[in-house]
C-alpha cells in the first residue's frame, strides 16, 4: 500500500482543504484547488496502461525515481574511438524483401523442423519474471509470430496462455519433467514435448551470467505458483544443481539430445552453452562426429549475460563474450563439417537491427534477447530483479506490484518492437547489398584498431575451411583438436 501513500496523503488534504473552505474560510480554496488537480491527476496515472511506474506509484513516479531513459543519439557515438565497429554498406544496394526472412531450424534427423524469426524472446523463467511479464512476452510474440524461450523454470500455464511458438528449457533442475528425486522424467517430458506450443526444446548447459553455477531464484520470488510449476516449496531460494545428471562426457551429452528428440516427436532440439575452453567444445563436436548424431541448433550466451533472479558476481569475469564464442562455435562446427546440420542462435547484448546483422557477421543464424524484450516490457532498470521488488511489474511476484504491467499494451509493444528492429536489420542488409543472412561474410563487419587503422572481421580472426578439422587442422587449432576427447571434459 506504500505506493499509493502519496495519493492517499494528496486525496485526504483535498478532501480536508475544500471542507475547510466551506466551513472556515474561501481561502483554503487557494490549498484546495491544486490538491483537487494533483488527486485528478494521481487518478489518472493510476488507470493509465502506458507508464508502468506511474501506474504502480501514482504521482510519487512523476518524481523520478530511476526511470531510466534509453536515448540513441548519432553524436553519442565516437566512430574514432579504439574498437568502434562498423557494417560495410555497398554502392549496389538491393530492395528489403516484403517478409523479413526466417531460418529454418531442423538436421537431418529432425522430422518437425521450426522456422524461426530473426529475432526471438531469449530464455527467461516464470519466477525470475511475474506471470504478467511472461504472458505479455508470449502475446507479443504470438502477434508477431516469433518464438519464446521457456527458461529453465518450467513450461509453465502463462507461458501456453500466451500462445507464443514456444522453446521448452531444461535446465539441471528438469523444472517440469522432474522426478521426486530431481532426476529427469522422460514420461511427463514426452507429454509436455507433445503439446503443439512446445515447436522446440533446448538443453541448458550453461548461461553467460553465471557459468558453472547452477540457476539459483531467491526465496522471495518463490510465490505459490511458481512452487508449484517447479515442485519445491514456496518461499524458499531455489538453486539448481551445477551440472546434468543425465549426462557426463560428451558422447553422453551427444546422445542424450537425440534420446530427447526420439521423445519429442522428432521436434529440433538443440543446446545453450556460454563457451568456456574451445577444446570442451570441440570434444562436443568430435563426439558428434563420432555417433553421427548432431543437435538441431545451439545457443551461444556471452558471458555479458544478464540474470533476473540472482545477483551476478561473477557476470563478465567468467566465461568467454559473445563475440568470440560465436566465433569458436561457428568454427568449430564448420571445421568439423557439422555446420550445415545445426543453426546457431546467439544471446548478449542483442537490442538494435545493427546487432542482429553484426551477430549474423560473427557466424549466428539468428538472435535472442532477454534485457531488450523487459525494457519492452517497461523495465525501468531499477536493478531489483533478484529482490522481488520490481516497480515495473517485470520481475517481481507481489500480484500488486505487477498490477504496473498492463498485458494488453505490453503485449503490442513486444510486437513492435521485435518486427522495427528486424525490419531495421533486413534494411541494413538491403544497404549493404545482402538480399538474405546467407550472403553476409566476415568483410562486412569492420572494427577500429587504431586512430588510421581499420580491420574487417575477415582479417582480424581465423575462419576455417568446411571440414578443415577433419581434414588436418590448421596449427592454431591442431592442439585442441587432438586433446578434445569425446568420452571426458577436459
Ligand atoms: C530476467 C532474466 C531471466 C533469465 N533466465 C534465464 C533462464 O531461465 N535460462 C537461461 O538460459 N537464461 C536465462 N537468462 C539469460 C538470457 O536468456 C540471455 O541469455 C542473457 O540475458 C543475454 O541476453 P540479453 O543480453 O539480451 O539479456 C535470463 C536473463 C534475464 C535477464
Amino acid at each position: 500500500m506504500r505506493r499509493y501513500l502519496s495519493l492517499l496523503l494528496v486525496a485526504l488534504g483535498a478532501a480536508g482543504a475544500t471542507v475547510a473552505s466551506y466551513a472556515l474560510s474561501a481561502w483554503w480554496w487557494c490549498a484546495a484547488g491544486p490538491l483537487l488537480a494533483l488527486t485528478g491527476l494521481g487518478c489518472r496515472d493510476l488507470v493509465q496502461r502506458r507508464d508502468a511506474v506511474l501506474r504502480a506509484h501514482p504521482l510519487a513516479g512523476r518524481l523520478g525515481g530511476g526511470r531510466a531513459v534509453v536515448r540513441e543519439r548519432a553524436g553519442d557515438v565516437d566512430v574514432y574511438a579504439d574498437g568502434h565497429e562498423f557494417l560495410v554498406p555497398s554502392l549496389r544496394p538491393v530492395e528489403p524483401p516484403e517478409e523479413p526472412p526466417v531460418v529454418r531450424v531442423g538436421g537431418p534427423d529432425c522430422r518437425q523442423p521450426y522456422d524461426m524469426a530473426l529475432l526471438n524472446v531469449s530464455a527467461m523463467s516464470l519466477g525470475a519474471l511475474s506471470p504478467r511479464a511472461v504472458l505479455a512476452l508470449g502475446r507479443g510474440a504470438r502477434l508477431g509470430r516469433f518464438a519464446q524461450d521457456t527458461g529453465e523454470g518450467g513450461l509453465s500455464e502463462y507461458h501456453l496462455r500466451g500462445g507464443a511458438d514456444l522453446v521448452w528449457e531444461i535446465g539441471t533442475g528438469y523444472f517440469g519433467c522432474r522426478t521426486d528425486d530431481g532426476g529427469f522424467d522422460a514420461r511427463e517430458f514426452a507429454d509436455k514435448a507433445a503439446l503443439p506450443e512446445v515447436r522446440c526444446v533446448s538443453l541448458k548447459l550453461s548461461q553467460g551470467a553465471a557459468p558453472g553455477g547452477g540457476g539459483e531464484l531467491p526465496g522471495v520470488k518463490v510465490s505459490a505458483a511458481v512452487a508449484r510449476e517447479r515442485g519445491v516449496p514456496a518461499g524458499e531460494t531455489v538453486v539448481s544443481p551445477p551440472r546434468h545428471r543425465v549426462f557426463s562426457t560428451p558422447r553422453e551429452l551427444v546422445l542424450f539430445l537425440a534420446r530427447m528428440r526420439e521423445l519429442a516427436g522428432g521436434k529440433p532440439v538443440g543446446f545453450k552453452l556460454c563457451v568456456g575452453s574451445r577444446r570442451e567444445f570441440l570434444a562436443l563436436c568430435r563426439a558428434m562426429v563420432a555417433e553421427g548424431v548432431t543437435p538441431d541448433f545451439v545457443v551461444v550466451d556471452g558471458a555479458e549475460g544478464g540474470t533476473g533472479a540472482a545477483p551476478a558476481p561473477s557476470a563478465g569475469r567468467l566465461g568467454v563474450p559473445l563475440t568470440e564464442g560465436l566465433i569458436t562455435v561457428h568454427n568449430a562446427l564448420v571445421g568439423a563439417g557439422l555446420r550445415e546440420r545445426i543453426r546457431i542462435g546467439a544471446s548478449g547484448r542483442v537490442a538494435t537491427g545493427p546487432d542482429i546483422v553484426a551477430r549474423l557477421v560473427q557466424g549466428a543464424d539468428y538472435t535472442n534477447a532477454a534485457r531488450a524484450m523487459m525494457l519492452a516490457l517497461g523495465c525501468v532498470e531499477a536493478r531489483r530483479c533478484h529482490t522481488g521488488t520490481c516497480p515495473a511489474g517485470v520481475t517481481t511476484q507481489d500480484p500488486l506490484r505487477a498490477r504496473a504491467l498492463d498485458v494488453d499494451d505490453r503485449s503490442r509493444r513486444v510486437h513492435h518492437y521485435q518486427r522495427a528492429t528486424v525490419r531495421d536489420a533486413v534494411r541494413i542488409m538491403a544497404a549493404m547489398g545482402v538480399p538474405e543472412p546467407g550472403g553476409l561474410t566476415p568483410a562486412h563487419l569492420v572494427r577500429r584498431t587504431g586512430p588510421t587503422t581499420v580491420r574487417s572481421y575477415a582479417e582480424l580472426y581465423e575462419w576455417l575451411e568446411p571440414g578443415a578439422l577433419l581434414a588436418g587442422p590448421p596449427e592454431s587449432w591442431a592442439a585442441d583438436w587432438k586433446a578434445a576427447d569425446p568420452d571426458g571434459f577436459s
